[in-house]
Order: C-alpha cells, then sequence, then structure tokens
C-alpha cells in the first residue's frame, strides 16, 4: 500500500525515532509498504519518519543506480544487489571511516523539487538489523552510503537542510519557507 509522504515541516521529521524491538509480521508489512511508497514516489530511500512514524527504520533501493557509483561490502563478501535490495534497515548504528569528504546534490521526497549540495563523509560502516531482527554489517562508500547517511539522519530527527553550507541554504531558503507554509496549511 502506498502511504501518504510528510513534508516539510511536519513535526514528525524533527522526532527521534524510537529504536524497533519487534521483528514480527507487523514491521515487514510496514518495510514493503515503504519500499511502495519509495518506488512510487521514485525515490531511493524513505525513513519511516516520512511516513509519520518515529521509528528507528529505513529502507533504501539502489537497484536503478549506476552500479559504479558505489562499493560495498555486506557482512564480508559482495553479493548481487538483486539478493538484498530492497532493504530493510533498522536501528542502524554508524561508524566513519577514514576517507575524503564528498559533496552531492541531494534531494529528498519531504522537499518536493528541492535540491541542495550537502558534504558527507564518503565511506561508512553501518551495522543493522534486517526485519526479520538479523543483525548485518556493512561497510560502503558512494552513492549507498550517503543514501544511508540521509537517512540514518532522519530516524534521529535531522535532515538534508541542517547539514548544507549556510550558503547552500540560503540559495534554496524560500522554497523551504514555501513548502513550510503549504504543509502548514494542509494540516
Ligand atoms: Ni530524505
Amino acid at each position: 500500500m502506498v502511504l501518504p509522504i510528510v513534508h516539510y515541516n511536519d513535526p514528525v521529521l524533527r522526532q527521534k525515532g524510537e529504536p524497533v524491538t519487534v521483528f514480527d509480521a507487523a514491521l515487514t508489512q510496514l518495510g514493503r509498504d515503504m519500499v511502495e511508497t519509495m518506488h512510487a514516489a521514485r525515490g531511493i530511500g524513505l525513513a519511516a519518519q516520512q511516513i509519520g512514524k518515529a521509528l528507528q527504520f529505513c529502507v533504501v533501493d539502489l537497484r536503478e543506480a549506476d552500479p559504479d557509483d558505489f562499493d560495498f561490502e555486506l557482512d564480508g563478501s559482495r553479493p548481487p544487489v538483486e539478493l538484498f535490495m530492497p532493504m530493510m534497515i533498522a536501528n542502524p548504528k554508524i561508524t566513519v571511516l577514514p576517507s575524503e569528504k564528498d559533496s552531492y546534490e541531494e534531494g529528498c521526497l519531504s522537499f518536493p523539487d528541492i535540491r541542495g549540495d550537502v558534504v558527507r563523509p564518503d565511506e561508512i560502516e553501518v551495522r543493522f538489523e534486517d526485519a526479520q531482527g538479523v543483525p548485518h554489517v556493512m561497510v560502503c562508500n558512494g552513492l549507498l552510503s550517503r543514501c544511508i547517511q540521509h537517512e540514518a539522519d532522519h530516524l534521529n530527527g535531522t535532515l538534508f537542510i541542517d547539514r548544507m553550507s549556510k550558503r547552500t541554504r540560503a540559495a534554496i531558503d524560500r522554497s523551504i519557507k514555501a513548502l513550510a507554509e503549504k504543509t502548514k496549511a494542509q494540516a
């Protein structure tokens, strides 16, 4: 089922997610609904806050992305992406690995038509549980690392606009204010 996506500045986007402790059929169904919602919106990641739930849970799918845009190791091997994407990620814990920082123009499904450069570390290790509660370790870089960092930020109430330089943020300030007004009017 495609769920409505929450737009900025709905207060739920600023809420820190509760840890996932129950890995049941309802969580898997939520994950499936989030994947369907993300695909319908043509996104590559979606966090629980974006469908109105303050939970440490997000989905990511880079199967359509250029394989040259990222590299990874999942639990010590490198399976084809088709085998584990779309990913359902619960309780992600990110460790930044020594690497260059990278600037990239990000978008967010909670900010329609708004984009801006965000600098992030390139390489990370992320420990998480899947929807069945099975723990995993992924080391990744490039677009996958960026997408997971963006989604993990959502789970803590942090948004990509918080990570922009003052100059980048100022350049889109009017669009952000207009979106906040529109969201308020629709509430
Ligand atoms: Ni986002």
